[in-house]
C-alpha cells in the first residue's frame, strides 16, 4: 500500500487532494494545526476516519520535535507532499525570530523533508511534490537577510517564500537524482482561504478569487494528472503550473542562488533537527 504524508489538508487545494487520496485507497497521515477542526472536518466526512491526523504548528519550531516522534512507528512514505501555506498580513515572528510565511511556506518544508528522508528513501518510488506560486517568479532572495522582516510586506513574502521553495525543489532534484523525484507544483488561481486574513485592498482581491477562481476540487485534479505525466527521474526539478512543465530556464539560470540558498538552510535545519 502506497504511503502518503500531506500537510495542510483542512482546508482548500490540500482538502480536495486528500480525498482523492482516500479514494485512491492510498494510506494518509495529515499534518494540519488545528484538531479542532479536523474533528469537525471528520464529522461530516467519516472516510476521514481512515486518515491519521498529525496535529502541528509549522510556522514554530517545535513541530520538528512532534512530528519525529509522531512518525517514529512509520516505516516507509511514498509520496510527501508539502502544501500548507499562508500569507500572513501582520508581521509575525517565531520563537527562532524568523517570520512565520517564511517560515511556514520554506523552511517547515525543508525540516519536513529532513525528518522524513529516511523514510522516504525506502520506497521503492519516492515522490516529493512541494506546492509553489507561479507568482514565485516575482519573487526576491536575500541570502544575507532570508525572511526579511524590514519593512514587511505580506505578499512580497509570500512571493518570495515561494520562490525559495521552488528553488531548492530544484536543488534537492539533482541531490537525490535517480533516488527521489522532486517537483514544484503550482495550482493557478484556486478559490480557498488563503490570505482571507488579510486587510483592506488585498482581501478585497483574495474575495475577487472566491468569485473567479478556479474550484479545488479541480485544482486537486490538475494536481494528480500532473503526479501521473512527471513522476518521473527525468522531469525531477521540474516547475509544474496546473498540468504543464513552465519556467524551465528560469530555475536553470538560477541554480548557483539554489546552491548557496541551500547551504544556508541546511545549517538552520542541522543545527535545529538533531
Ligand atoms: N489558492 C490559490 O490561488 C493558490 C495559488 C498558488 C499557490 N497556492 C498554494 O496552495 C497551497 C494550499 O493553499 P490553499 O489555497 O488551499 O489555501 P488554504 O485554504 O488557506 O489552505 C492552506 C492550508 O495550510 C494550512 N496551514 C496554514 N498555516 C499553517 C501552519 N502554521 N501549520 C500547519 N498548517 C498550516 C491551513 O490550515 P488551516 O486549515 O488550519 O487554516 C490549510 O490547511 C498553499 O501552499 C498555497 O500557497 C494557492
Amino acid at each position: 500500500m502506497i504511503t502518503c504524508v500531506i500537510s495542510g489538508a483542512t482546508s482548500g487545494i490540500g482538502l480536495s487532494i486528500l480525498n482523492i487520496l482516500i479514494k485512491k485507497k492510498i494510506s494518509v497521515i495529515v499534518i494540519g494545526r488545528s484538531q479542532k477542526k479536523w474533528n469537525l472536518l471528520k464529522s461530516k466526512n467519516h472516510s476521514l476516519n481512515k486518515v491519521k491526523f498529525i496535529e502541528a504548528d509549522l510556522s514554530e519550531i517545535k513541530f520538528v520535535k512532534k512530528i519525529k516522534k509522531k512518525l517514529q512507528k512509520i516505516k516507509c512514505v511514498d509520496l510527501m507532499i508539502n502544501n500548507a501555506g499562508l500569507i500572513n498580513y501582520k508581521l509575525e515572528i517565531n520563537s527562532l525570530n524568523y517570520e512565520k510565511t517564511f517560515f511556514t511556506n520554506f523552511l517547515s518544508t525543508f525540516f519536513l523533508i529532513k525528518i522524513l528522508l529516511p523514510k522516504i528513501l525506502k520506497s521503492k518510488s519516492p515522490t516529493v511534490i512541494n506546492v509553489s506560486s507561479f507568482a514565485s517568479r516575482f519573487g526576491k532572495v536575500n541570502l544575507d537577510n532570508l525572511d526579511q522582516k524590514k519593512n514587511y510586506d505580506s505578499w512580497q513574502s509570500y512571493i518570495n517564500s515561494k520562490l525559495m521553495v521552488s528553488l531548492l525543489t530544484k536543488f534537492y532534484s539533482y541531490k537525490f537524482f535517480k533516488k527521489i523525484v522532486f517537483l514544484s507544483w503550482s495550482p493557478g488561481y484556486t478559490k480557498s482561504n488563503l490570505g482571507l486574513n488579510s486587510s483592506y485592498i488585498r482581501k478585497f482581491i483574495f474575495y475577487l478569487r472566491q468569485i473567479f477562481g478556479q474550484n479545488p476540487n479541480k485544482a486537486a485534479v490538475d494536481f494528480f494528472h500532473a503526479l501521473k505525466k512527471f513522476n518521473n527521474f527525468k522531469y525531477s526539478g521540474s516547475f509544474i503550473f496546473k498540468r504543464k512543465i513552465i519556467l524551465d530556464k528560469f530555475f536553470q539560470n538560477k541554480i548557483n542562488i539554489s546552491k548557496k540558498l541551500y547551504k544556508i538552510t541546511n545549517k538552520i535545519i542541522f543545527k535545529h533537527c538533531k
